[in-house]
């Protein structure tokens, strides 16, 4: 304990550290009215912050102790720390001290079926830090095809950010260029995963030929390759069948693309994923169908990981038929929310580890976008919000009914998604060495989600009145707080762009696989 304190007291030695990114009140600079209310003041600041008191949670274990913060790291994870002169304390007795939530799966400011998603980098990471996400990993879209300019469009796009922040890139064509693209992307830009779209015909949708083309470029660089999963020539014909029969609104969003389609998908891209040999990873598992396909495979030993996201976890499709059509959009999203029994099947499997991690798909349109499509459900754009709700849902419908410990709420909130995508363990863990993206969460806390409190610039909020206990209290970004006494202390620009080296773990092993698929051939066969 000695050497600890020791230590301790060689790292304490300053003062309050001025901030070191532009001044907090940027951000009511750049968006008058929405958030004044949010900053504090800039002598809140510290870069030395002891959390005492509250009980760590990692994806292994739980366990009391202090945590240490010095210039954005973490510097001790240890009992009784002692606290010198200048180093702010966050007493968190009674608390949960946890890693910052990751997202995986986000859609800020993206074009898409003639909108744009109304929270850019700023206000949609703002919206996250207030619900103690501290990383997410964005779709960057190409332009016209060309995925280099697609993501120089993002990375600009991204210039306000105020926290951490990764892209998949999406593939959503074939030819050379994209293979060269993708190639540059993976050794020169931190792009480790690739999403291809085997829906939304005539927009993003690619062929069986061009998935297996993009698997195996995906493969030779040690990219993931991810897949939204349902049957984009059946989903176009269930559309027309439906619109046809004189059923326009929302509702008609989900009779028209059942599970079944999701299910075929899946087990489409599953099996060109295994005919390669390679990874595969199904971003927002919405059905039974889906999760099914998953388990079957995994069990037979195929490298597949399956995201649900929240909205799918804990809805069901019952809103999509409220008589209100500005109530019903908002639930449009794809695959659609499926109806009752498939949410609490998704939590069965992300509990018993048929699925690893969970997303949002965060892609908020407000209402007066939602309205494009009213008279023709084919028109409402699709997408829900999640990226401030997230952390809370999956607390409050998972280890608040005991379906998951505090530790496995971590592995699915953080840790997984850190390794998948070869950022662990700068991201995911309470360790010495690690980022100080971190979440303080009081469990007997309750709050009510609803959009007039939401940080979102969504008008809607899909989780509207929903009584959450468990509350995240403080979230520290970059060791600096964030978010505590409902405020938000966010600077624009603060934000990082972290890169994601190729060849994570779920690549481990898979040349001894093809070696032994080869020498299973028995060919060519030698004749005279
Ligand atoms: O409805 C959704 N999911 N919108 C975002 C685009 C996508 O498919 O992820
Ligand atoms: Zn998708
Ligand atoms: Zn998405």
């Amino acid at each position: 304990m000695g050497g600890i304190l020791a230590l301790l007291a060689a790292l304490i030695v300053g003062t309050f550290f001025p901030m070191a990114h532009g001044s907090s009140c940027d951000a009511a600079a750049a968006a008058p009215g929405i958030y004044d209310a949010m900053c504090l003041a800039e002598t809140d600041d510290s870069s030395k912050i002891l959390i005492r008191g509250g009980t760590v949670v990692n994806a292994d274990r739980q366990f009391h102790a202090d945590v240490y913060i010095e210039d954005g790291i973490i510097k001790l994870v240890a009992p009784d720390l002692k606290v010198l002169d200048g180093v702010r304390v966050v007493d968190a007795t009674g608390k949960y001290v946890m890693p910052g939530g990751i997202d995986p799966h986000t859609h800020l400011a993206m074009p898409f079926m003639g909108q744009e998603t109304c929270d850019d980098f700023f206000s949609g990471q703002a919206a996250a830090l207030a619900g103690g996400t501290t990383m997410h990993i964005d779709f960057a879209l190409p332009i016209d095809g060309d995925l280099l300019k697609g993501f120089e469009s993002y990375r600009r796009k991204a210039e306000p950010s105020c926290m951490d922040y990764g892209f998949h890139m999406a593939v959503t064509t074939w030819n050379d260029k994209v293979a060269q693209d993708m190639e540059t992307l993976v050794k020169e830009h931190g792009i480790n995963s690739f999403k291809f779209f085997m829906a939304y015909k005539g927009s993003l949708m690619v062929t069986d030929e061009q998935l297996l083309q993009g698997f195996k470029t995906c493969k030779s660089l040690g990219a993931l390759p991810q897949v939204h999963a349902e049957n984009g020539d059946a989903v176009a014909e269930g559309q027309s069948r439906i619109y046809d029969l004189g059923i326009t609104g929302p509702e008609g969003h989900a009779l028209s693309r059942p599970s079944l389609l999701e299910g075929e998908a899946t087990a489409r891209a599953i099996r060109l994923a295994k005919f390669v040999n390679t990874p595969l990873y199904v971003v927002h598992v919405m059905s039974i169908d889906a999760l099914e396909e998953i388990a079957r495979a995994r069990q037979a030993g195929q490298r597949v990981i399956g995201e649900p996201v929240a909205s799918g976890l804990v809805l069901d499709d019952s809103k999509l038929w409220d008589p209100d059509f500005r109530v019903a959009a908002q639930y449009v999203m794809s695959p659609p929310i499926r109806p009752a029994g498939h949410n609490a099947a998704l939590q069965a499997a992300l509990s018993s580890g048929v699925l690893q991690l969970v997303g949002t798909d965060h892609c908020p349109f407000n209402s007066s976008q939602k309205a494009a499509g009213r008279g023709d459900f084919r028109k409402i754009p699709n997408g829900v919000n999640g990226i401030e709700e997230r952390m809370h849902i999956v607390w409050d419908a998972m280890v608040n009914s005991g379906k998951i410990s505090p530790s496995d709420y971590v592995r699915i909130s953080s840790t997984a998604c850190a390794q998948i995508f070869n950022v662990y363990p700068r991201k995911g863990a309470v360790l010495p060495g690690s980022d100080a993206d971190l979440i303080i969460l009081n469990p007997n806390k309750t709050t009510t989600i609803s959009a007039k409190a939401h940080h979102s610039n969504i008008d809607t909020n899909i989780y509207e009145g929903w009584q959450i206990k468990g509350n995240i209290e403080v979230t520290i970004s970059q060791g600096r707080i964030v978010w505590e006494n409902e405020r938000l202390n966010v600077a624009r620009g603060a934000g990082r762009y972290v890169k994601m080296a190729p060849f994570g773990q779920l690549f481990d092993g898979i040349v001894k696989a093809d070696i032994a698929y080869l020498s299973s051939l028995k060919a060519p066969v030698y004749r005279k």
